[in-house]
């Protein structure tokens, strides 16, 4: 009898698991370029760096560098300053106290002045849940997060998050995946939210943008949610200049690649902003070294990755950033702003700018709600909130909005 019962005792203690795969990092590859033959007239590939790079200097669309901004060298810590990118000497003495990409726009972000729109996008989930937006969301769902933004950016999904595990409907969260075009936010995000709430935790690194299907865990018997906050659809580029798409047709496709993704039933929750007071916007967007170093990387990554051909080139001594709010487009446009006559050699062309020269390097469009229904109707999403926040004291909003039909974009 002892002896049976030992082995049993044996039996159940293998039962019990002794370890477990907590996180599988996987091998960085060069993820292949999409094809997106009628984004513009001349059938370029405007999600690698150097076309986008390439056609704002040629002054062929406004902010199409803004994607290729949160970028650090392909190592997962991410680079500290510009010494790291293979910038040379003059540029490095003048500009390496300076933030680069993803780490000048966290620096940005935690400066708080200009960028209060984590406050302000917290107030909105807030105030929607007051008014019963989980009530509204699927009972079992998988929560997949647009463009997270790393430890400070996660604080929203993580409210939210929060909230909806407390609330006495009893929703369930299977798995929160971050989706984002820098490793490190998305990273980041999987595993504060993975600490957190100990829930299964994913991350992404991919182009929201991206006509491809994002390589998403497969998720059965919950309802897709996807979350984005912060604005990252509101800086789709615009291609007008070229007669290509402007912002709104770019932003709608872009959602009808989401709906194509999670395929109808699939949810939607977005905060945006809509401020349309051109001397709030001159505010918040005012330049600080922080930003401007953010905004300027382009120039700083086209150097580190030889598509301007002189590695001392500084370009923190021959631009400088200046906003300007477009009513024609609603839209608060990042201008680089030459402050000397002096030419930029690159691979394909040399370009001569005199001072004063502007170019748009990245853009905000300030949608409202109406502009949403328009945008989100042709992507084949419904709005499902009624309560949008948006009102007269505040310019921030949030929507809920479902897939109820294919989209009628390409
Ligand atoms: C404006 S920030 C918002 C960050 C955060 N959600 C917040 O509210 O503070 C945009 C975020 O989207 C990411 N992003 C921008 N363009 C992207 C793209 N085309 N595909 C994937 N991620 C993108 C950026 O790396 C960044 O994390």
């Amino acid at each position: 009898m002892a002896r049976t019962r030992k082995t049993g005792q044996h039996r159940n203690a293998h039962k019990q698991p002794q370890s477990q795969v907590v996180a599988v990092y996987m091998p960085r590859v060069e993820l292949c370029a999409p094809k997106l033959a009628k984004m513009n007239s001349k059938n370029l590939n405007p999600s690698s760096f150097k076309n986008a790079f390439m056609q704002t200097l040629r002054g062929q669309g406004n902010g199409l560098l803004t994607a290729h901004l949160y970028h650090e060298p392909a190592h997962d810590t991410g680079a500290k300053d510009t010494h790291d990118l293979g910038v040379d000497a003059a540029a490095k003495s003048r500009s390496n106290r300076l933030l680069y990409g993803g780490l000048a726009w966290e620096a940005f972000v935690q400066e708080g002045g200009s960028y209060d729109i984590l406050d302000s996008d917290m107030n909105a989930i807030e105030k929607a849940m007051k008014a019963g937006l989980i009530d509204k969301l699927p009972q079992t769902m998988n929560i997949i997060e647009y463009g997270p933004g790393g430890k400070s950016g996660v604080r929203k999904p993580a409210h939210l998050l929060q909230a909806i595990r407390q609330h006495p409907s009893g929703r369930t969260i299977n798995s929160y995946t971050a989706v984002d075009i820098l490793n490190r936010f998305a990273t980041e995000s999987a595993l504060e939210i993975h600490e957190e709430f100990n829930l299964r935790a994913f991350a992404v690194v991919g182009d929201f943008t991206s006509k491809n299907k994002l390589a998403l865990p497969r998720n059965t018997g919950s309802v897709p949610v996807a979350t984005s906050f912060g604005g990252g659809f509101a800086n789709a580029p615009d291609y007008s200049p070229i007669q290509g798409r402007n912002g709104k047709s770019n932003a709608a496709v872009h959602f009808s690649q989401m709906n194509r993704q999670h395929g109808l039933g699939s949810y939607l929750l977005m905060t945006y902003h809509c401020e349309r007071d051109p001397a709030k916007l001159m505010e918040e967007y005012r330049r600080t070294e922080n930003l401007e170093a953010f905004i300027l990387s382009g120039f700083v990554r086209a150097i580190g990755e030889g598509v301007i051909i002189d590695k001392g080139y500084d370009p923190f001594s021959h631009w400088e950033i200046d906003p300007t709010y477009d009513d024609k487009i609603h839209a608060v446009i990042e201008y680089a702003v030459c402050k000397d006559d002096h030419s930029v050699a690159t691979r394909e062309e040399t370009f001569h700018f005199k001072q004063g020269a502007r170019i748009p390097m990245t853009l905000s469009h300030k949608w409202n709600k109406a502009d949403y229904k328009e945008i989100l109707g042709k992507a084949g999403y419904e709005i499902m909130n009624d309560a949008s926040n948006e009102n007269e004291t505040s310019p921030h909003g949030i929507i809920l909005a479902k897939a109820v039909r294919k989209p009628s974009c390409p």
